[in-house]
């Protein structure tokens, strides 16, 4: 019997996903200034994308991600992704996070918003008709978050760029404040 290493290695706790068909995005600020009350003027990496995609995009097929968000804020507002309902709706994903402190913010179809608490070890399993946003609420440490999902989900994000999630996550000092939109 042939015994040979795994095209990819993920330790889990502690490193990012590297090996064959592993991509690497960098997404800075000006990306996702859209998204905050009070943009800032500066341009710094808000997050870091892994994912490991070897096709193809047909329904069974998975990819395995990790976003790294940065402990940054716009005037208060904490990081957040852009957030997304999947184009499949009948596609679910796994979150699960592997440091840091953040929440996962939810919201339906008929723009009902909540959010579950992300610490390292939570595990969130996102219904396709749920969109889903990652905060990292953390003045000073990274949020890990790890993901696996269909190809055949697809993003879309242009539903909540029409409905907003109900809610916007602020700090201040080291109180975390909901703010109703
Ligand atoms: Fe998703």
């Amino acid at each position: 019997m042939n015994v040979i290493d795994p095209s990819i290695i993920h330790h889990l706790m502690r490193g990012v996903p590297e090996g064959e068909g592993v991509t690497h995005a960098v997404k800075r600020y000006h990306e996702v200034a859209a998204l905050y009350e009070n943009p800032r003027d500066d341009d710094p990496v808000v997050y870091e994308v892994y994912v490991h995609d070897v096709g193809p995009k047909i329904k069974g097929n998975l990819l395995w991600g990790l976003t790294v968000m940065k402990p940054i804020d716009s005037n208060g507002e904490c990081n957040m992704t852009r957030g997304h309902f999947h184009e499949d709706r009948d596609c679910t994903e796994y979150y699960f996070c592997l440091r840091g402190e953040g929440l996962l913010l939810l919201m339906d179809e008929q723009g009902e918003t909540w959010a579950e608490r992300m610490f390292e070890g939570s595990l969130h399993h996102i219904d396709g008709h749920v969109a889903h946003r990652c905060v990292n609420t953390s003045a000073d440490e990274e949020l890990w978050v790890g993901a696996c999902w269909p190809t055949v989900s697809g993003h879309d994000y242009g539903a909540v760029e029409q409905r907003e999630f109900g809610y916007r996550v602020k700090r201040t000092g080291n109180e975390i404040i909901f703010e109703k939109r």
